[in-house]
């Protein structure tokens, strides 16, 4: 199996390329430690579903967004989705919380690991991490995962079906991974174990280094002593998922049944008496056939179908209005000092004509450049909201998303 090289080219070494071009590269896309100097353009381009990397100190100076202890309660909450996998005497084990406090093993204890999904929705350091990533579309985004293990810990070797970047934020992992084409799994595991696992590169990742694995590479991550990790994964779903969704959201939103009028339905005038009452007829085959052959969509019940799916937050996800609201007059006042900013669970995603706001899809306002911008940036700082609110429209509507605790006062959490 040949090696995958991954890509260490000093900056040094890509700045006479640079400077070869004379346009100046836009800037949301400077080379950035989070990416080993590279910029945005050049990861995708280069290693995104491509290739994995290595990226030593992507985050100098991290802290784990949650202390372990913080971690335990969010993993004994009954809104966090948290797994725990133990790996005792040999035997893989998986449980899923929420958990009781009792139900933590010992830190003493070795081979074990605590995973929690969606932290990004239940902690502002967590989304401010996850954002880090935003040059990859909103619409590819999944979540931020911790995952705490005591030494030894881990999932075992496997693979998973999207892009992940495992960024170490306290403690030692050793991560081995393999291109290995043979992806079989083992029998009877409560969890998804490769049958054979072929490493071939490894490293000892430290607190803020980082490393980026395209879907289907495989790898094993072990804790060397207690550790934490951060997995910010991007969703790519199956063309049978979007099928199926397609078809229900077609479905829901009448599309499909203005396809067809209501008097419109199978008529048989033509039907002989049956010796076989039990056989399904052939002439309601075809006949059912020719009026699914009449479904059919636009490119907007795409983008309909795509903001609302992809925006649409997770089953336990609820929004918490502010205690005290303030009127529109004061909530008004407060944002061109503070700004105002998306709350950390709020999905904001866009087409040509629509957007859509936690999936619920809306038309563009005709003014709508604060709207895009908001969705783009997640935030409008207290001075670009002076000038943006001249638009009363845009006031009324934020003050609106602000009373449902879909954005918060203060461009900054
Ligand atoms: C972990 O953090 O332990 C598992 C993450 C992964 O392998 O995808
Ligand atoms: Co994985």
């Amino acid at each position: 199996m040949p090696k995958r090289p991954l890509d260490h080219t000093p900056a040094s070494a890509r700045s006479a390329t640079s400077a070869a071009s004379a346009v100046p590269p836009p800037p949301h896309d400077l080379p950035t430690p989070l990416l080993a100097n590279l910029t945005p353009s050049e990861f995708m381009r280069r290693h995104w579903q491509k290739k994995p990397l290595l990226v030593r100190q992507a985050v100098p100076g991290i802290a784990p967004p949650l202390a372990r202890d913080e971690f335990f309660a969010l993993a004994t909450s009954d809104d966090a989705e948290a797994r725990l996998i133990t790996h005792f005497r040999g035997a893989w084990r998986l449980a899923h919380g929420p958990f009781e406090p009792e139900q933590i093993p010992s830190v003493r204890r070795r081979e074990w690991t605590l995973l929690v999904q969606g932290v990004d929705l239940h902690d502002d350091r967590a989304r401010a991490l996850l954002d880090r990533f935003r040059f990859v579309p909103d619409a590819r985004l999944d979540d931020l995962m911790i995952s705490y293990a005591t030494d030894g810990g881990g999932v075992g070797p496997h693979f998973d079906s999207y892009d992940v970047f495992l960024l170490q934020v306290q403690g030692k992992r050793r991560w081995r991974i393999s291109g290995q084409k043979d992806l079989s799994l083992k029998d009877g595991l409560p969890l998804k174990v490769l049958q054979h696992f072929e490493p071939e590169q490894e490293w000892v990742l430290e607190p803020g280094d980082m490393l980026y694995l395209p879907p289907h590479i495989a790898h094993d991550g072990v804790a060397l002593g207690e550790c934490m990790t951060c997995s910010i994964g991007f969703r790519s779903p199956s063309a049978r998922e979007l099928i199926g969704q397609f078809l229900y959201h077609l479905a829901e939103r009448g599309s499909v049944a203005r396809q067809a009028r209501e008097d419109d339905r199978y008529r048989d005038p033509r039907q002989d008496a049956v010796e076989h009452p039990a056989r399904l007829p052939d002439g309601l085959i075809e006949q059912v056939g020719a009026i699914l052959a009449r479904i059919h969509w636009s490119e907007r019940d795409i983008v309909s179908f795509l903001g609302s799916y992809l925006g649409e937050p997770k089953a336990h996800v609820v929004f918490e209005a502010p205690e005290r609201p303030a009127n529109e007059a004061a909530f008004v006042k407060k944002a061109l000092r503070h700004g105002v900013r998306l709350d950390r669970k709020t999905t904001l995603l866009y087409g040509k004509h629509s957007y859509f706001l936690n999936g619920e899809e809306d038309r563009l306002p005709r003014s709508k450049k604060w709207l895009l911008e908001l969705a783009d940036t997640r935030r409008i700082e207290g001075k670009r909201f002076v000038t943006l609110s001249a638009d009363s429209s845009m006031t009324a509507l934020l003050h609106e998303w602000y009373l449902a605790g879909w954005v918060r006062i203060g461009a900054s959490a």
